[in-house]
């Protein structure tokens, strides 16, 4: 059986974006990722090792179909609250008195312990440690730096391993197939280009394993708290997913779609990938 550091730089060894992507250089916008950890990473095909510890990768730039308000909002959460509030975002937690993290670890739930699990938009990582504590290889992929530094302290000061990349969705530097379990919590509904996002996602997912998201979106029942809690999150920028629609879209077979939270707005959706795809 391979190290975990071994699998993961073997996880990463499929890295060619352009060539998956069959464009040239001049489409891609260079970012670099912070990659912690990962010492035994391979050099991805498409980038320069910079300095140890920081890999610079080639990333596709994808634009998303949005109206100028949402645009806004999307800069605004990404580039001030995501970015360089991260403790603020934290905070959240004790604000609403552990109602925020009630909800966002219920995602744990649907993590066999023991897996290799991808963690996409981590935030300030509480969920991210406790999947580092108990999955056999964690990996956490976020755009913001603001997130990426926050939690890399958190996995510092508890001793746990730091496999924390920034990057998008979009883009996610590894080879298909790498983990069991790829997880989302909170951050699907942020994604202008949803079925991209998931499609990578899916990519990434081994046969026979699993996306679990939590996120918000409209009561099945219509219930009026329900829908007023998913339009206020939708005032503030976030899609309304239908987020089991859009796995069976993706080639994925839903086996859990459960909503709870306050009027139901929240959901937990889970989707396998057959051995066929
Ligand atoms: C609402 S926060 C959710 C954080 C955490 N998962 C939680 O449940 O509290 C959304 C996170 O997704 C990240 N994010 C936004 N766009 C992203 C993208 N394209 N790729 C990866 N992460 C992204 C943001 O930086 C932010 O940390």
């Amino acid at each position: 059986m391979l190290s975990p550091s071994r699998r993961l730089s073997s996880a990463y060894s499929g890295i060619d974006s352009q060539a998956r992507s069959g464009q040239g250089k001049d489409v891609f916008t260079s970012a670099t990722l912070a990659v912690e950890g990962l010492s035994g990473l391979r050099r991805p095909c498409g980038s320069d090792r910079s300095d140890a510890g920081q890999v610079t990768l080639s990333f596709q730039r994808k634009m998303p179909s949005r109206t100028p308000s949402q645009e806004r909002r999307l800069r605004f959460f990404n580039q001030v609250i995501y970015a360089s509030m991260a403790s603020a975002y934290n905070a959240l937690d004790w604000l609403t008195l552990g109602a925020w993290w009630r909800l966002v670890r219920r995602a744990l739930r649907y993590v066999p312990r023991g897996r290799d699990v991808l963690e996409v938009g981590f935030g300030p990582g509480k969920l991210h440690a406790q999947l580092a504590k108990t999955a056999s290889l964690c990996v956490g992929v976020d755009l913001a730096w603001g997130m990426c530094r926050f939690t890399q302290l958190r996995l510092r000061r508890a001793g746990l391993p730091l496999r924390i990349v920034r990057g998008s969705v979009l883009e996610l530097p590894c080879r298909a197939e790498a983990f069991d379990v790829v997880v989302t919590t909170f951050a699907f509904s942020g994604f202008p280009d949803g079925m991209n996002a998931l499609r990578e996602m899916t990519r990434l997912t081994k046969p026979g394993g699993r996306v679990v998201m939590v996120d918000i979106g409209l009561p099945r029942d219509g219930n009026r708290a329900g829908m007023f809690w998913a339009r206020v999150w939708e005032r503030m920028g976030d899609f309304l997913y239908d987020q089991a629609a859009m796995m069976q879209a993706a080639g994925l077979e839903v086996v859990t779609y459960e909503e709870f939270g306050p009027g139901n707005h929240i959901r937990a959706v889970v989707g396998e990938k057959r051995f066929d795809k």
